[in-house]
C-alpha cells in the first residue's frame, strides 16, 4: 500500500497509541481501562461505537461526517496505515473520532471494559487463505465472547467478506456461540453510496473485480 506524504502526516488528537493504555495488569480483570476518557466529558453521554481494521480510515471519515452524535474507535494495527488514516481524519475535522494503533483482540480482551458499544463495525477483516494461518483470523469463538462482553446490551455487529471461505468459518464460529448472538440481516450504513453495502476502500476495489460479498448483523442476545 502507498501510502504518501509519510513524515508530514499530522496524527493530532485522533491518533492513540499503545503509550495512551495501562500497562497489564495480572488479569484481563485488573487491566480493565475506560478509554472513554479519550473524550471530552460532555461527549461521554453519546453512544460509542467500534471499527475493527480501519485500513484508510475510509469507513470512519464517511460515517462520522454523517453522525456527529455518536463517538467512534477505529482500531487499526499496521502503524503506517494508522497514521495516514488519523492524519486524514483530523483533516477532516472530525473530533469526535479517536484511532487506536493496536491489535483489538488484545484491546478487547484486555483492556476494553465492559458494555460500551453500541455497535461494532467489522469490515473485509483479512481472510488468511491458508490453513496454516487460520488461527489469525480476526473471528474466533474466544474474540465473539469479547465483542459480546464489550457491546451494550442492545449491540450490533456489522461485518463484510467478501472471502468465501472466510465467511463460512465465521459461521461455524458463530454456531459454536449460538447464546450470545442472533443472525439478522445486514443494514446498509447511512454514510454508504447509492449501490454499496458499505463503501470502504476494500470494497470499492472488490466491486470493481466483481466479487459477491456476505454481510450479516449480529443481535446480541
Ligand atoms: C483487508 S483490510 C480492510 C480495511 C477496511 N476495513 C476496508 O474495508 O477497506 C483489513 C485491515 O484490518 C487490519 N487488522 C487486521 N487485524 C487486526 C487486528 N487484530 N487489530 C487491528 N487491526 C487489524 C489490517 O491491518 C488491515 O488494515
Amino acid at each position: 500500500m502507498s501510502l504518501a506524504r509519510g513524515k508530514s502526516l499530522d496524527i493530532g488528537t485522533i491518533g492513540k497509541t499503545r503509550d495512551d493504555l495501562p500497562a497489564f495488569g495480572d488479569t484481563p480483570e485488573q487491566s480493565r481501562f475506560d478509554f472513554r476518557q479519550w473524550w471530552t466529558a460532555d461527549r461521554c453521554a453519546l453512544p460509542f461505537e467500534l471499527e475493527i481494521g480501519s485500513g484508510k480510515g475510509t469507513f470512519l471519515v464517511q460515517q462520522a461526517q454523517q453522525l456527529g452524535d455518536v463517538n467512534y474507535l477505529g482500531i487499526e494495527y499496521i502503524h503506517e496505515i494508522w497514521r495516514y488514516a488519523a492524519d486524514r481524519i483530523r483533516r477532516n475535522a472530525l473530533s469526535h473520532v479517536r484511532l487506536l494503533c493496536y491489535d483489538a483482540t488484545v484491546f478487547l480482551g484486555w483492556f476494553c471494559p465492559d458494555a460500551v458499544f453500541r455497535q461494532a463495525h467489522i469490515y473485509f477483516p483479512d481472510p488468511w487463505p491458508k490453513k496454516r494461518h487460520h488461527k489469525r483470523r480476526l473471528i474466533q469463538v474466544e474474540f465473539l465472547q469479547q465483542l459480546h462482553r464489550t457491546l451494550t446490551p442492545t449491540g450490533l455487529v456489522r461485518l463484510v467478506t467478501d472471502h468465501d471461505d472466510y465467511f463460512a468459518w465465521i459461521e461455524e464460529q458463530l454456531a459454536q456461540t449460538q447464546e450470545l448472538f442472533s443472525v439478522e440481516p445486514f443494514e446498509t450504513p447511512a454514510s454508504a453510496e447509492p449501490g454499496e453495502i458499505v463503501g470502504t476502500n476494500f470494497e470499492r476495489k472488490y466491486r470493481r473485480e466483481g466479487r459477491p460479498f456476505h454481510a450479516l448483523t449480529l443481535q446480541k442476545l
